[in-house]
């Protein structure tokens, strides 16, 4: 039976990928892709949805669009990882697809509320604001959400926007919290995992051989992606953080997982979004989220080399 997910993105060049590694899926059935500000502003994440689409060759998708802020926060964006557009790297026509007139909170409700209990999945890839507002808005959805599996946050590995803090936690972590708290079903994918997943050369020019047109425009937003953090960590490639989300609902044998205690630093200036995580049980909370702590990078980019291979 297939997998009902709503992606809720902030595209960026690693959401776009988890994007098309979703549409080339036939176990996944996308029933909206939910938009929020986070890599770069509202407007710009949206358009790429749109954008991404189309490189899918999937103009049917309906994409909404969320929150332009976080609830509490001003907008931190990350221009410097991801380029002007979010998208930098290949040259994109401007999108035929507009967007739906209803906004993205309002889908997630609706959607949660009318779609049979315990059936569709929130994939999120950016800050958590749109969920978070949906929750506020609508608590009976949280019962009827099968699950939601998130990138972000970290252990181990620390952070990548603060020594604390990974961007999509950080950008809104009183998000966060209140995801956490809504006793969802949650699987994290933190930076523990997503930095073993790495775009090494040999794995991008694998994906640039592919006789699609996705094939090398994906090695293009690649080329692009990975420039920053191969200078940040001196790896050959970079971290592929968002398609491990679609990754974990296709093939979790692919992952290494513990139930954890997670929580969300909201307060303190030099830990703010810093995702506390008892690994080792040192406390009695009671875990509260299963966090994926390693991958096996080889079989992830076998997976996603093949299924992109299926686009046009
Ligand atoms: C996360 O932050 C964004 O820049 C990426 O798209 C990813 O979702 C990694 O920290
Ligand atoms: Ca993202």
């Amino acid at each position: 039976m297939s997998q009902r997910i709503i992606i809720d993105t902030d595209p960026g060049q690693d959401d776009a990928v988890a994007i098309l590694l979703a549409l080339a899926s036939p176990e996944i059935e996308v029933l909206g892709i939910t938009t929020v500000a986070g890599n770069v502003p509202l407007a710009l994440t949206s358009r790429n949805a749109l954008k991404i689409c189309e490189v899918a060759g999937r103009p049917d998708v309906k994409v909404f669009a969320g929150a332009a802020r976080p609830l509490q926060r001003p907008l931190v964006t990350a221009e410097h990882v991801h380029g002007r557009t979010g998208l930098d790297g290949p040259s994109l026509p401007d999108p035929v697809m507009t967007l739906q007139a209803q906004p993205a909170v309002d889908f997630i409700i609706t959607t949660l509320r009318s779609e049979a209990p315990g059936t569709v999945t929130l994939a999120t890839l950016g800050p958590l604001t749109n969920v978070a507002l949906a929750l506020a808005q609508a608590p009976d959805i949280a019962p009827r959400i099968k699950q939601v599996v998130a990138m972000g946050g970290g252990c181990f590995e620390g952070g990548n926007t603060t020594p604390a803090a990974e961007f999509n936690i950080y950008v809104d972590p009183e998000a966060a919290r209140a995801v956490l708290a809504a006793g969802i079903p949650f699987t994290l994918i933190p930076l523990d995992c997503t930095h073993q997943a790495l775009t090494s050369r040999a794995r991008v020019e694998a994906l640039r051989a592919l006789p699609n047109r996705t094939g090398p425009v994906v090695a293009q937003l690649l080329d692009f992606f990975e420039r920053y953090d191969e200078e940040k960590y001196g790896t050959d490639g970079g971290p592929l953080h968002d398609p491990c989300v679609i990754a974990w609902l296709l093939r979790p044998a692919l992952f290494s997982t513990r139930e954890v205690n997670v929580e969300i630093e909201c307060s303190s200036p030099l830990t703010r979004g810093m995702t506390v995580m008892d690994w080792w049980r040192v406390t009695d909370r009671k875990p509260n989220a299963t966090v994926c702590g390693g991958i096996d990078a080889d079989g992830f980019f076998t997976l996603l080399t093949e299924r992109l291979a299926r686009l046009p």
